[in-house]
């Protein structure tokens, strides 16, 4: 009781003594100024106790809390589309979308037996164009499906949407990545692309994971705000010989046209090509590859071996 009712004591007959006869107090024996000097070691030892405790709490929250935030399981965008082209490489992307526990819808490709691909194709070499594109029934294939998904999107209203197709690898830490880079992103944003290729970036320009584009390509995984379907639409709506990532990033991007964030270093890939397992980009072609095998430009974005679900999942190449 001592320690709790000297410094109370001090505190009542310090105002008292003050006024009665400064300086000096003869009722009572202890010496006001070591009282003093307790009371103020009490309450600044209390003070620094606060000071730390709030300073860790908000360290912490600064340093970790972000980081232990995930994204739902649309990825925090408000869906999330699975261009499917090959039944057999859904046996392949199923497991590592599983693993992540999202939520999606397969889009079931374009094919060259679908009338709109027959169609346009028919068109294009009517008008003398891409005669020589020996992929052309996946060139056509990808731009008629990707269109759909955004007509879809634009239909349902989405806020934003994610568009995944089926050779994907992601990163085993993909939710919380994702995560980071929403904490990041600024707004107004276009696109947020976590597997952008053959990036290009603004300079200076870095966020958390996010670094802003000025130039990309592929539509393995891109991120869509709804403030850009029509455009998108608009840029993509003259079938093109080129790719659809051409019409719809590699150009707007690099012209500045968009606002478009991409995590780098990528945390979904395309699984890089190799003789057995040439490109898909043909969805039911019959030519079995669009380049060597060895001037793919894939495997210059793989992952490191612990850092792959396809590896954590010992999940074979599609068949
Ligand atoms: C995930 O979060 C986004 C953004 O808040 C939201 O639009 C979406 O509906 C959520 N998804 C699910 C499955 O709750
Ligand atoms: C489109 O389909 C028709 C009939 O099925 C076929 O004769 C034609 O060759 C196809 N056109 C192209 C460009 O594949």
């Amino acid at each position: 009781m001592r320690f709790l009712i000297r410094p109370l004591n001090a505190l009542m007959m310090s105002s008292y003594t003050r006024i009665r006869n400064p300086g000096t107090d003869e009722r009572f024996p202890i010496s006001l100024e070591s009282s003093y000097s307790r009371i103020a070691r009490f309450f600044g030892i209390l003070v620094f106790i606060f000071i730390i405790m709030f300073n860790s709490i908000f360290l912490y929250r600064q340093t970790f809390s972000r980081s232990l935030l995930i994204a739902n399981s649309t990825l925090g965008f408000s869906h999330i589309y699975v261009i499917i082209s090959k039944p057999e490489r859904a046996e392949y992307v199923k497991p590592v979308l599983k693993y992540h526990n999202l939520d999606y819808e397969v889009f079931h490709a374009y094919t060259k037996d679908s009338d709109i691909v027959n169609t346009t194709v028919s068109e294009l070499w009517a008008k003398g164009q891409a005669l020589d594109a020996r992929n052309i029934w996946g060139l056509v294939g990808c731009w008629a499906s990707h269109r759909a998904v955004w007509m879809d999107a634009l239909e349902k209203r989405y806020t934003s949407f994610l568009v995944l197709e089926d050779d994907i690898d992601v990163h085993v830490d993909l939710r919380r990545i994702i995560q980071a880079g929403w904490n990041n992103l600024p707004t107004p944003w276009d696109m947020y692309i976590p597997g952008p290729c053959y990036p290009g970036f603004v300079e200076g320009w870095t966020a958390g994971p996010l670094k802003k584009l000025s130039h990309m390509a592929c539509t393995h995984g891109y991120g869509i705000h709804a403030r850009i379907v029509t455009k998108i639409l608009e840029w993509s709506a003259e079938q093109p010989a080129i790719g659809i990532d051409l019409q719809i990033m590699t150009g707007p991007v690099h012209g500045g046209l968009l606002e478009a964030y991409a995590i780098d270093p990528s945390v979904i890939i395309q699984r890089p090509l190799d003789t057995q397992h040439p490109s898909a980009i043909g969805t039911n072609v019959d030519v079995k590859d669009e380049a060597p095998a060895e001037d793919d430009w894939r495997p210059n974005y793989l992952f490191p071996k612990e850092a792959s679900t396809a590896e954590k999942l010992s999940l074979a190449y599609w068949y």
